[in-house]
């Protein structure tokens, strides 16, 4: 078996706000695999335009979603940070997989299907071939693993089976050309922790999303202090104190939430957060997960805002990152071109003509 070297790789959309959903369920997990893995985190901005975005406010997305990255704890010195529509070799890799991935596969898709409703007719291409792309993104750098949250499982499914298709559909021609018995890896996800669905504090069955109309629902990382206590106090629960167990937590799906996202918050365990509040109502369990959410989320906040006021800067590292992931990616879609035995002289005679 052709063997890989480990990589990370993810993205987060510049569409509205950033959540407590995104930061818990994604982005601390970014930030804790930078110590095993060389990582690479990308801004999609070609998939937010899947749907409707205003340009000035995408614009701004894109350095806030920037700016969450670094606050949070990612080091741009170390690894890679840019935004997708940047590097052309995503696009490229993109328009092989909509041709590797069958019409079936995607109509499978249940964010697809969420996201376009019940008008279908009116969806963008774009937003149907999503999946491709999202292979694209992981595949051109060969990333071995990729964290997110539990809703994006389906997606890396799908990536999965691109790419073994892609390695079985040209299995012949990517031995010929010494890339041994596979081209690209099948890639694991990373989906772990207390926090891999954070839900709705208005509505236990629905996750925290940038779109949900309401406010209530969600805790974006912009949120003050004032708003976050607000938001953690009127979130819906029920009126049993909290159990002990984690069995007490079934089929009460607000409390077992509070209790993941305090667990997440804490780094911790739900186990533990029980161990501790087993037997409180949650008249004691709020204020101090509100406590804990101020604290965490705080230092994180006034970091963004502090990025933010200088977005020159933001715009150089994503340009520094842009460049240092096209020169891995490039290597990689070239190699895809040639197999998918595309002419590839112009490519060559460019590169002929920068050693020169
Ligand atoms: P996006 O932008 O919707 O979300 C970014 C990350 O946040 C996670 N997430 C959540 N985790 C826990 N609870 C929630 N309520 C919650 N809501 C969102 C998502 O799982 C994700 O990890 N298709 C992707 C972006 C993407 C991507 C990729 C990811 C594009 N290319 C390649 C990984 C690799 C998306 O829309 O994420």
């Amino acid at each position: 078996m052709t063997a890989f070297e480990p990589r990370v790789f993810s993205g987060v959309q510049p569409t509205g706000n950033l959540h407590l959903g995104n930061y818990l369920g994604a982005i601390t997990r970014f930030v804790a695999l930078q110590d095993s893995y060389p990582c690479i985190y990308c801004v999609v901005d070609m998939h937010a335009i899947t749907v409707w975005q205003e340009p000035e406010e995408l614009t701004n997305a894109i350095r806030s979603v920037a700016a969450a990255f670094i606050a949070a704890g990612i080091d741009p010195d170390k690894h890679v940070i840019f935004n997708q529509s940047q590097v052309h070799e995503h696009a490229e890799l993109a328009w092989i997989f909509n041709c590797v991935a069958r019409m079936g596969w995607l109509n499978r898709m249940t964010q697809f299907k969420e996201k376009a409703g019940k008008d279908r007719e009116n969806a963008s291409v774009g937003l149907f071939a999503y999946p491709s792309l999202m292979a694209a993104d992981i595949l051109a750098y060969k990333a071995t693993h990729v964290p997110v949250g539990e809703d994006q499982k389906q997606h890396l499914e799908l990536t999965r089976d691109i790419a073994q298709k892609f390695n079985y559909d040209f299995a012949e021609r990517i031995a010929e050309l010494g890339f041994g018995d596979a081209y690209f890896p099948l890639t694991e996800p990373i989906i772990q922790g207390p926090a891999t669905r954070i839900m709705s504090l208005r509505d236990g069955s629905k996750k925290m999303s940038k779109s949900d109309p309401s406010d209530y629902s969600r805790i974006n990382l912009t949120d003050d202090r004032d708003a976050i206590s607000q938001k953690i106090r009127k979130a819906k629960t029920d009126p049993e104190p909290l159990p002990s167990e984690l069995k007490g937590l079934e089929s009460r799906p607000e409390a077992q939430n509070l209790v993941g996202i305090y667990a997440a918050l804490a780094n911790s365990t739900s186990e533990q957060v029980l161990t501790d509040f087993g037997g409180a109502p949650f008249a004691t369990f709020k204020p101090a997960l509100a406590e804990l959410a101020v604290e965490m989320l705080a230092p994180v906040n006034a970091e963004m805002r502090r990025l933010l006021a200088d977005p020159g800067h933001l715009d150089q590292i994503l340009a520094k990152g842009a460049d240092q992931a096209a020169e891995i990616a490039a290597p990689v879609i070239d190699g895809a071109k040639d197999i998918v035995g595309f002419v590839t002289s112009r490519r060559k005679r460019t590169a002929e003509r920068s050693v020169a």
